[in-house]
């Protein structure tokens, strides 16, 4: 039951009820808006001058018949970012409950938890950066309420593999977010087929990557409808802007465009991988499915550093954990990838 995972205080929550809960349309004297317009030009005649739908339901209805799923499974947020929080709030105790979080992986997990003050328990990823299955499971305590799996995994690139995954699914009881903002670079492997089995299973997902939104901030989850319903509860009432949502609504009319990206980026990142082999300091590229390749250089901090005054700004990963000496690059335009290879030879040592 997924109730019982559910801090006591959020089940308890009367939801605050917005003014545009009930009425959408019609005389609107309810929300002390402003009745005679809006200062800016309303381009798009969306009446900025109104609140937005909380119900989200137009977008729900149209990335429902995208992704066929049932528009009761979708919730989005203000970026994936806004969902991972909200996730935390909702399940999460603080001060009580944990989190495991198989590592390297993205930083915000951790982060979403350090502000809620849950606890975080940090498992490494095995060497291929598959999740290892026997110490997650083991790690997790009496109250680990959740566990984020990332695939393609930020920032590795590596997809998950499915096995362990599923390991993971039928064997921990609380929340498993699989968290799939690169999967538009390799759909074929979502886990959202996956959906059915495991009520306690969210997808997040994200705007920001291959459908080329990350400025106007927008991720949604796929879940069960009772987990849809505590991320209703717990939102802002108007989470989602009006310019945002017909964005979104446009983007979902443009899905070829997304998929040619998707093709191109792809293509790029191949040919970027095969100019990384040949360079003698590039000690390992790690498997990619993401629109970014994470390598091993030889001195990486100075790499980094050589490349930002070369005006060439990619992300040193070095830090993390079993990642050493690992830079982290996105795949830019096809002059973008020139330079920064050129920047990149330039750089290193002759010999
Ligand atoms: C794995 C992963 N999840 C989520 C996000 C954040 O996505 P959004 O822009 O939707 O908040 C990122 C951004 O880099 C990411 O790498």
């Amino acid at each position: 039951m997924i109730e019982n995972l559910v801090r006591k205080n959020i089940l308890k929550l009367k939801p605050y009820t917005s003014a545009r809960d009930s009425f959408l349309e019609g005389v609107l004297m309810d929300a002390n808006e402003n009745s005679l317009g809006s200062v800016i030009n309303d381009e798009h005649n969306l009446q900025l001058n109104r609140y937005p739908d909380p119900a989200q339901n137009k977008l729900r209805v149209k990335l429902a018949n995208y992704l066929n799923v049932s528009t009761k499974n979708l919730f989005f947020g203000v970026g994936s970012d806004e969902i991972i929080d909200l996730l935390i709030r909702i399940f999460c105790e603080p001060k009580k409950d944990s989190v495991v979080i198989p590592e390297p992986t993205y930083g915000m997990y951790k982060v979403a938890c350090d502000i809620n003050e849950v606890k975080t328990i940090s498992v490494p990823l095995n060497k291929n950066f598959q999740v290892d299955v026997k110490a997650t499971l083991a790690a997790v305590q009496k109250n680990t309420k959740m566990i984020f799996l990332c695939s393609p995994n930020n920032p590795t690139g590596n997809l998950l593999s499915k096995n362990g995954v599923l390991q993971i699914l039928k064997n921990f009881k609380g929340i498993v977010v699989i968290d799939e903002a690169y999967i538009d670079f390799n759909e074929a492997k979502s886990f959202l087929p996956e959906l059915k089995k495991y009520p306690n299973l969210v997808i997040t997902r994200t705007f920001s990557k291959a459908w080329g939104l990350a400025g106007i901030r927008c991720g949604y989850s796929i879940a069960h409808e009772t987990i849809t319903n505590l991320l209703f509860k717990v939102k802002a009432p108007y989470n989602l802007n009006k310019l945002t949502a017909n964005a979104i609504l446009d983007a979902l009319s443009k899905i070829k465009m997304k998929d040619k990206f998707v093709q191109k980026l792809n293509s790029e990142r191949d040919k970027l991988i095969s100019e990384l082999k040949q360079i003698k300091d590039v000690k390992k590229i790690l498997t990619t499915d993401a629109n970014f390749i994470t390598f091993r250089i030889k001195n990486a901090n100075e790499v980094f550093t050589k490349l930002a005054n070369e005006g060439v700004i990619i992300r040193n990963r070095s830090k993390d954990l079993n990642l050493e000496d690992c830079l982290r690059v996105s795949i830019g335009t096809p002059s973008e990838n020139k330079k920064f290879i050129k920047s990149l030879k330039d750089i290193l040592p002759k010999r």
